[in-house]
């Protein structure tokens, strides 16, 4: 390719981002890359929030968004009275003239459990031509998740057919985001950032952008590691909940109260069991693993333990839906004549994504039973009709239900007055527990049953008071 390579490129780059003259584009416009975009907005940059989503960017420009995180609203609002975050969907508006690229799109696994990296390839070679165009050097950011190797392998092999050469007329960092949906804005600003590189002044260029914004240290290493680490902090949490499920699967065959299991073990002082629940969610947890198994597929490594765990936490949803059906046709009820109210269909409390929510295929599994669903989550704007009869209150949700089940443990379920939602279910009905938030003693003073991942309702129990009244002080 001819290109026209400015005399000390990367020093003019360094200096426009140091200064905050460096126009900003970030692909993607989603849990990720609007934040971002608007933190850059924030310290001062001129940022352009692309995405092909031309409904989403309709709504920025009018100040609103689907998923409300604490403060992203607000931010939205200020940045465009800035005068310098600019929605766009049109590519040549959002791409061209930039000197910094983010790209921050969706980066799923497919059906087979392999890495999709269509979207993050469609970014790039939509990107490229005004690259091109420029004849400036500019820094190319990866936020997107991405498998062990995919800088080396896949994104700079494209680039050198393209005819660039990274370290001078483009320069490439993967910035992996760590953040967690509920509190992106704080986390995007306070964690700890890695950015992975292939040369130095990528690096460099990399992590004077970012400590633009950011209050936590900014760490350089190989690319190779920052894609690994990145895959490696999620995986460790997968299987972490993975054990914490396979205590509770022991426990239900054992007839022991699984709560009360990690209550006692976690007195020891090297021990920190995670509470089960109906299985992992999000976009994040559900994917990464696989990523990380797909890394190193050929290389004769037995990585069972990570595909285990993995396997282990899908199975839940399943194994939650059994236990709920079972309490239910043990009664004597067929499914057909009965109601199951769900409260909260978010992978995780306090938060409005239900991206691959367990409770999502919990529901699922309990329709194909046969049961009628009623569901409520005051965080979800618009649910999906096919759940259920998607209800307005808490009320409308309970009433004449045989079974309340806790998928989402928002703080407004914490806080519900047992005895009142109790008073409005039918007789004798069930209480399940998925989050393992509640304490089977108060549910049971409320007159429900209590049923939980790991809490057997053949529990043995030798004392009737709760855990902590144990003690043994002599
Ligand atoms: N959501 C999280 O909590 C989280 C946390 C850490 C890392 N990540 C990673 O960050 C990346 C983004 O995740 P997300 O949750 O923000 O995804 P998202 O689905 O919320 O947003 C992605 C956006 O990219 C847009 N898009 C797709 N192709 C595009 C293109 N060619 N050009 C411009 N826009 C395009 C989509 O329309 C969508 O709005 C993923 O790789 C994810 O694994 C996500």
């Amino acid at each position: 390719m001819i290109r026209m390579r400015e005399l000390n490129g990367y020093e003019s780059l360094l200096s426009r981002i140091q200064e905050k003259r460096a126009r900003i584009a970030v692909l993607g416009q989603g849990y990720i890359g609007l934040p971002l975009a608007l933190l850059l907005c924030e310290a001062g940059y001129h940022v352009v929030g692309f995405d092909i989503n031309v409904e989403l960017i309709e709504n920025l420009t009018k100040g609103r968004t689907k998923f409300s995180e604490p403060g992203v609203e607000d931010l939205i609002k200020k940045c465009l009275l800035s005068g310098r975050y600019f929605p766009e969907s049109k590519a040549e508006e959002a791409l061209k003239n930039k000197d910094v690229y983010i790209v921050a799109v969706q980066t799923p696994i497919k059906p087979n459990s392999k890495p999709d990296l269509r979207y993050l390839l469609s970014a790039l070679n939509l990107i490229l031509p005004w690259i091109k165009e420029r004849y400036l050097p500019v820094l190319l950011v990866i936020e997107s998740t991405i498998p062990p190797k995919t800088m080396e392998e896949i994104i700079l092999p494209l680039l050198e057919r393209e005819g660039f050469f990274v370290g001078e007329d483009i320069f490439l960092a993967y910035c992996p985001e760590r953040a967690m949906p509920g509190r992106l804005l704080r986390e995007l600003m306070e964690a700890d950032r890695i950015i992975g590189v292939i040369d130095e002044s990528s690096g460099k260029l990399a992590a004077s952008l970012y400590s633009s914004f950011t209050r936590g240290s900014v760490r350089i290493t190989h690319a190779r590691t920052a894609e690994l680490v990145k895959l490696v902090e999620n995986s460790y949490r997968d299987l972490n909940i993975a054990f914490a499920n396979a205590i509770a699967l022991i426990c239900e065959a054992l007839g022991v109260d699984v709560n009360e299991v990690r209550a006692l073990a976690n007195l020891h002082p090297r021990v920190n069991i995670l509470r089960p629940g109906i299985g992992v969610g999000g976009s994040c947890l559900t994917k990464d693993p696989y990523f990380l198994l797909s890394s190193v597929s050929n290389n004769n490594v037995n990585l069972s333990l990570i595909w285990a765990a993995r396997k282990l936490n899908e199975k839940l949803p399943k194994h939650a839906a059994r236990i709920i059906t079972n309490a239910i046709k043990s009664r004597g009820k067929s499914p057909e004549e009965s109601l199951i109210a769900i409260l909260g269909i978010t992978y995780k409390g306090n938060v409005r994504d239900y991206r691959n929510s367990p409770v999502l295929e919990l529901i699922h599994e309990l329709k194909d039973e046969g049961f009628r669903i009623t569901v409520y989550d005051p965080l979800v704007e618009e649910m999906p009709e096919e759940l259920g009869e998607i209800c307005n209150s808490l009320e409308e949700a309970v009433r004449g239900v045989d079974c309340v089940v806790v998928g989402a443990e928002h703080p407004m379920f914490l806080r519900m007055d047992l005895d009142e939602v109790r008073a409005l279910c039918r007789e004798n009905p069930i209480f399940f527990d998925g989050k393992h938030v509640f304490e089977r003693k108060s549910v049971e003073k409320s007159g429900f049953e209590y049923l939980s991942v790991g809490c057997p309702t053949n529990v043995i129990e030798i004392l009737k008071e709760i855990v902590e009244h144990h003690i043994y002080e002599p």
